[in-house]
């Protein structure tokens, strides 16, 4: 059968290392599927150890001895702008792909995660030439010294990613590290192996040399564990579970790896009495249900002023009720597949949770959808309360929890009465209810009327239990890059 784009041709399933496609060391493959269907698409190359150690072997080689520690700034630069044109050139190919393997609609990944690859290559590619050092005006009393700092790249950089954006992961990821001058190994998440290859082979005809960028897939506990462990490893690029960053950071500890995690959370919306409800409505639709649920930062508590509880949780329900969960490659599609068995499995697990054991009112979905693959219906709990279950841990998917607040200081420690703090939203006329919020609340994103906005050039990432550092924005760059001190004697004269 021919390819189209609701059927494309699966073509990559190897790994890459050192610019060739590789099965891995012991020939052992594992299978990818399709969430909107069950069935299986591919047969991926499993690695392991052996497989992480000649990638990182390779990565040690391109960054020491190969052209590419001879390209200038400027050269990587064109480098990742060469990458993104070639993104949006297979634009349709790239989202069909992410579609089928992850079962997210159409409609959002051609909107949002194909050209947010291409901007965040473009937009690390404009910061490789103009990342610069200081000079430093130290004393002249122990002598006559210029001193300067430059930057370096930090080596060989591990990256670790999850499987709700693919594709954007893996850029949000390269881009900086490229853009830097490191070399990388990346571990795709198990269930989603197929655009990150994709995005290398585009990577190698932007002009990329051999061993800058290798892809080993495999399973977490074997490969991923093997690159966290592994001595010739410089840095840690991670984003998942805060209970696998936990292990991760004990692993990196014996060879004093760097990291930066960017984790889960619990992510408060506020919606004040004077909001416009309409807009506020929507903002909560968004929060929770985009990406069928499956994002770090979705607004999974929905804290509403009590004298307009009642109207704002009818508008909510009917909103839901009406959300369009299908076929993810129809364009009219809003809610696509949950990724895998697993997760639908732990989804349908919690709304069992805030049915039965922590007894709050199911007032839309609660159930799974359709026959076949892993859909779960637009889902809303009322009647919350902020040390239930529910409400306290991350659920993953399209499910949102609806509180009460009296007062500004009622919200705001119930806000932040959560192991997580990745993002938060206010939905309010009022500029002294926004500052408030945006103050009050400790999550590394606050969005005031509005939700889900994402820019290259915006640093994002959590305090507490949703990780450390930032990815995006200059902030990345600082991630991926030592800082060298030079004083040089100028002797006296
Ligand atoms: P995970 O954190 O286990 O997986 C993320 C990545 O880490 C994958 O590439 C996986 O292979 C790798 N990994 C797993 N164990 C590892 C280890 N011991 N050493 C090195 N790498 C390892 O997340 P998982 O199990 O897929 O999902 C579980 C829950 O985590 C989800 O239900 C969700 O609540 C949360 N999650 C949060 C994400 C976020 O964006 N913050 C993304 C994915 C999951
Ligand atoms: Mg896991």
């Amino acid at each position: 059968m021919a390819a189209t784009l609701e059927s494309p041709k699966v073509t990559l399933t190897k790994n890459l290392i050192n610019g060739e496609w590789c099965d891995a060391d012991s020939g052992r493959t594992f299978e990818a599927f399709n969430p909107a269907t069950g069935d299986v698409i591919a047969h991926v190359a499993e690695g392991e150890a052996g497989d992480i150690d000649r990638a990182v072997k390779s990565a040690r080689e391109a960054l020491e001895n190969g052209p590419w520690s001879k390209f200038s700034a400027r050269d990587r630069g064109r480098c990742l702008f060469k990458l993104a044109d070639l993104v949006m050139q297979h634009a349709d190919e790239l989202a069909a792909l992410e579609v089928l393997n992850n079962g997210k609609p159409i409609r959002e990944v051609s909107f949002a995660d194909v050209p947010l690859v291409a901007e965040t290559f473009r937009y690390y590619g404009g910061w490789a030439d103009k990342w610069t050092g200081d000079t430093i005006p130290v004393d002249r009393t122990l002598g006559n010294f210029f001193c300067y700092t430059k930057r370096e790249p930090v080596g060989v950089c591990g990256q670790i990613i999850p499987w709700n954006f693919p594709m954007l992961m893996a850029a949000w990821k390269w881009g900086p590290a490229l853009a830097c001058g490191n070399t990388v190994v990346l571990k795709p998440a198990e269930q989603t192996p197929l655009t990150a290859l994709k995005l290398a082979e585009l990577a190698t005809e932007a002009g990329f040399p051999p061993g800058v960028i290798n892809v080993v897939n495999g399973f977490g506990e074997l490969a991923g564990d093997a690159l966290v462990k592994h001595p010739g490893v410089d840095k840690i690029g991670f984003t998942g579970e805060y209970k696998t960053a936990q292990i991760i950071m004990r692993n990196a500890a014996d060879t004093l790896k760097r990291t930066s995690f960017e984790l889960g959370g619990k992510s408060p919306a506020v919606v004040f009495a004077d909001a416009d409800l309409d807009e506020a409505v929507a903002g909560a639709m968004t929060g929770i249900f985009f990406n069928q649920g499956e994002v770090c930062c979705a607004g999974s508590r929905l804290f509403v002023e009590d004298s307009i509880h009642d109207e704002f949780l009818s508008r909510f329900k009917a909103a839901a009720e009406s959300h369009k969960v299908g076929n993810p490659f129809d364009k009219s599609t809003q809610q696509g597949a949950q990724v895998s068995k697993e997760q639908y499995d732990k989804v349908l697990r919690y709304i069992d949770i805030g049915k039965n054991e922590d007894k709050a009112t199911c007032v839309a979905g609660g159930a799974a959808h359709g026959d076949k693959g892993w859909f779960v219906k637009p889902t809303i709990f009322a009647d919350v309360r902020n040390d239930m279950r529910i409400a306290q841990e991350e659920i993953f998917g399209p499910v949102a929890s609806v509180l009460r607040f009296k007062d500004m200081n009622d919200v705001v420690k119930q806000a932040n009465t959560t192991m997580y703090g990745l993002a938060a939203a206010v939905w309010t006329k009022d500029i002294t209810k926004a500052f408030a919020i945006a103050d009050g609340v400790r999550a590394g994103t606050v969005w005031v009327n509005c939700y889900n906005t994402f820019d290259p050039a915006a640093p994002f990432g959590g305090f507490k239990f949703s990780g450390s550092g930032r990815e995006n924005g200059k902030d990345a760059m600082e991630l991926y890059s030592e800082v060298k001190t030079v004083w040089v004697n100028l002797g006296e004269r």
